[in-house]
């Protein structure tokens, strides 16, 4: 089976009522990053943290997984499939993906201030400011806030490199070192991205198929697409 690898971003979910960042009315026209996904925020506002992340959680559970994240979990039928998200949201896994790499982390997770390794699931959306990990000390939310590592990126990077084919839905390819993970595919395997806009491409040198459609009629069609290659 040839190796797909599908790399997604907020696009993919906009279809299941999940605002994007960067588009318009996105997340970060309503929020300033500084305020809430940041560091220095949580240290300096905690509680306004907290809140903005419950919301977001408490958002999941009102939306379900769209047409596009359904194709992306059923090309597994037909490719050995890799989904690198950097969305943090639990749609690909509810779609049933099977093997998922969430870059920025995951919103139905929470983590110890002190020891970044222990991190627990939380299945309700409502972190209280006084809830603790298990070692006792207060949580975060297991997210990664700008400024922060990205431990997952090394991981990805080996995963792009061994795709034979690559699929880009939903993201504006605008957030690094996410977005140089297109340069970490081989130059000769062919790209399909699939977005009503456009991305920064400056970085694909790849030959590039560009599906302008929303993602929840795009992948559909793609995977019929590439089915119809085997
Ligand atoms: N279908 C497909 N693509 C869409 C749709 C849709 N229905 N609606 C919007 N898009 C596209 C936009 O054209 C844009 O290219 O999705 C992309 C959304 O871009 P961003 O809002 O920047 O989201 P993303 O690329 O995921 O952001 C990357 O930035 O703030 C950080 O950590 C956050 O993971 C996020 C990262």
């Amino acid at each position: 089976m040839k190796k797909l690898v599908v790399f997604t971003g907020a696009g993919i979910s906009a279809d299941s009522g999940i605002r994007t960042f960067r588009d318009s009315d996105g997340l970060w026209e309503n929020y300033r990053i500084e305020d809430v996904c940041t560091p220095e925020a949580l240290a300096r506002n905690r509680a306004l943290v907290i809140e903005f992340y419950n919301m977001r959680r408490r958002e999941l559970d009102r939306v379900k997984p769209n047409a596009a994240h359904e194709a992306v979990a059923q090309l597994e039928q037909w490719f050995d499939v890799e989904v690198i998200t950097q969305n943090v949201d639990d749609l690909h896994e509810r779609a049933g993906s099977s093997r998922i790499t969430h870059l920025h982390g995951e919103l139905r997770k929470l983590r110890s201030m002190t020891n970044p390794d222990l991190v627990i699931d939380w299945p309700h959306w409502e972190q209280k400011l006084t809830d603790t990990a298990p070692d006792g000390s207060l949580l975060r939310p297991h997210i990664v806030f700008f400024g922060e590592s990205v431990p997952m990126f090394d991981q990805a990077t080996r995963i792009a490199a061994s795709a034979d084919l690559l699929v880009v839905v939903g993201t504006s390819l605008a957030v690094y070192p996410a977005a140089s993970l297109v340069h970490y595919a081989r130059p000769d395997i062919p790209i399909y991205l699939i977005d009503p806009g456009t991305p920064d491409l400056r970085l694909i040198r790849n030959p590039l198929t560009h599906i302008r459609k929303r993602a929840a009629e795009g992948v559909p069609e793609l995977v019929e697409l590439l089915k119809g290659q085997l």
